[in-house]
């Protein structure tokens, strides 16, 4: 029987029956059926791993994972996948470090992934590899003798061609990329920069969404993620009952809540937004002890330096804000670095007047399409959304904001606060029109239908 084959760094074993599931377990779920295997990281780190993985089974789906060595994972993970590729994919060629020695590393792993899951492969199965930690693994799974259709799907953005030129070994990466029979992003925007990389970079042929290199073709194409959208509005109707958020909800006393939860990472734009907020009380005094804000930012990726610093910078802004507009009984800003259950958050949102997703740049940005899903229908929130998160490309009836302007989020949470109810109305229906229609069924269906027709009609020359 033909399988699926999903590949990512993370490998999502589901832990309980009731524990909830992330982003691309979602995206995914339907093809979580028996007979799929995951394959992955463990999540650990050993002296002398096996190249055999270790194999759990959960309803029926085989997820396969390997320990990795300490040093090679350092020159993977925290080297060049999220020292080097993370900081250039998202605009940030300043924070980018560039090490041949990680790069070698990023090389061996996917190189050890490719072996390790040849040692599983059947000759009709299709492999679909996720994100921007796996760019070099077709080419090492051809390497190993594996014909089978190959898709790949970038979760962060891509660059156009002047900027991946400062990466000394992004032509090779771009090459890498043409290995793949059918590569994914989550806009139009960031495909475009791929083929022109591979036309300036490399002298590929491109022909619509087709690109020729070295005689064979492969397609980039724009596939936006979506959420389970009714699931999420549920479970946010659900949790209004959630005695956390009902205590949240008590202790807003009448206020109204801004509310924006994010990994604490430097692209999610945290510091502008504190810094937003400050400006929202010189501008507009009125909205003083008439509002409160609660950022959730579980922590993330503290072995490099740059999300240590973030942290730091966090801490110090919130006391600055809290210190400056605090009144004794009214404290402005709320801020977690803790991570809660999806339950809760949903119920958050949902109690939310005011969703602020201000990345400086972002793939998709789930959160945007879950505080949509979250709202009722009778007195919805308001989402700020950033022009530079893919999500803006879809949710146009948000109110779309510069996130290095402070003073234009400032006036876009003012503009919130005030809107009536009818607009509010009016701008939630077009959106969640969208966020139900553009969902992760939709999004799974539309990656395997346009590579299995690859296999299907055998690569057209362009
Ligand atoms: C982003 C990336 C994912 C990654 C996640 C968490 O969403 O696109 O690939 O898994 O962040 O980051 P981490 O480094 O903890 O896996």
């Amino acid at each position: 029987m033909a399988r699926v084959i999903i590949v990512s760094n993370r490998v999502p074993i589901p832990k309980s029956r009731g524990a909830s599931a992330g982003g691309l377990t979602v995206a995914l779920r339907d093809l979580l059926t028996p007979g799929t295997v995951w394959f992955g990281w463990s999540g650990r780190l050993s002296a002398d791993p096996s190249l055999q993985p270790a194999i759990v089974e959960a309803r029926g789906v085989t997820y396969a994972t390997i320990d990795l060595k300490a040093e090679t994972y350092r020159g993977f993970y925290v080297g060049f996948a999220n020292g080097t590729l993370w900081p250039l994919l998202h605009f940030r060629l300043g924070l980018m470090q560039y090490r041949q020695e990680d790069y070698d590393d990023y090389l061996s792993v996917n190189r050890l992934f490719a072996e390790s899951l040849r040692t599983m492969l059947q000759p009709d199965d299709t492999v679909w590899a996720h994100d921007y930690h796996l760019v070099p693994f077709a080419r090492m799974l051809r390497q190993q003798g594996f014909r089978g259709p190959l898709g790949f799907f970038l979760h962060v953005p891509f660059v156009p061609p002047s900027m991946l030129e400062a990466l000394p070994v992004g032509r090779e990466l771009v090459a890498d990329l043409c290995a793949y029979d059918l590569v994914g992003f989550q806009t139009e925007e960031h495909a475009r920069d791929f083929r022109d990389c591979a036309q300036r970079l490399l002298g590929a042929t491109v022909r619509g969404e087709w690109v020729r290199l070295n005689g064979r073709s492969m397609r980039a194409f724009a596939d936006p993620i979506g959420i389970d959208a009714e699931g999420f509005h549920q479970e946010a109707q659900r949790a209004e009952n959630d005695s956390l958020v009902k205590r949240v909800a008590g202790s807003l006393a009448g206020r109204a809540l801004a509310i924006g939860v994010d990994r604490m990472d430097y692209s999610k734009g945290l510091p502008q937004r504190f810094e937003a907020y400050g400006r929202l009380f010189e501008r507009h005094p009125e909205h003083r002890r008439q509002v409160h804000f609660l950022q959730i930012c579980p922590r993330s990726r503290e072995e490099v330096d740059e999300y240590r610093k973030l942290r730091i910078e966090l801490d110090r802004l919130t006391g600055r804000i809290n210190g400056r507009f605090s009144e004794f009984d009214w404290t402005p800003l709320r801020y977690s670095a803790r991570a809660a259950p999806r339950s809760t958050l949903a119920g958050l949102y949902r109690i939310g007047r005011i969703g602020l997703v201000t990345p400086l740049r972002d793939g998709m940005n789930l959160v945007a399409k879950e505080f949509v899903a979250a709202q009722s229908d009778e007195d919805p929130g308001v989402l700020v959304l950033s022009q530079f998160a893919g999500a803006a490309q879809e949710l146009t009836e948000a109110l779309i904001i510069n996130p290095f302007d402070p003073d234009a989020i400032a006036d876009a949470m003012h503009h919130a606060l005030i809107m009536p109810a009818p607009e509010r109305k009016e701008r939630h229906q077009a959106l969640k029109e969208k966020v139900f229609r553009t969902t992760a069924q939709a999004y799974c269906a539309r990656f395997m239908d346009a590579l299995l027709s690859i296999k299907a009609q055998s690569i057209p020359r362009v």
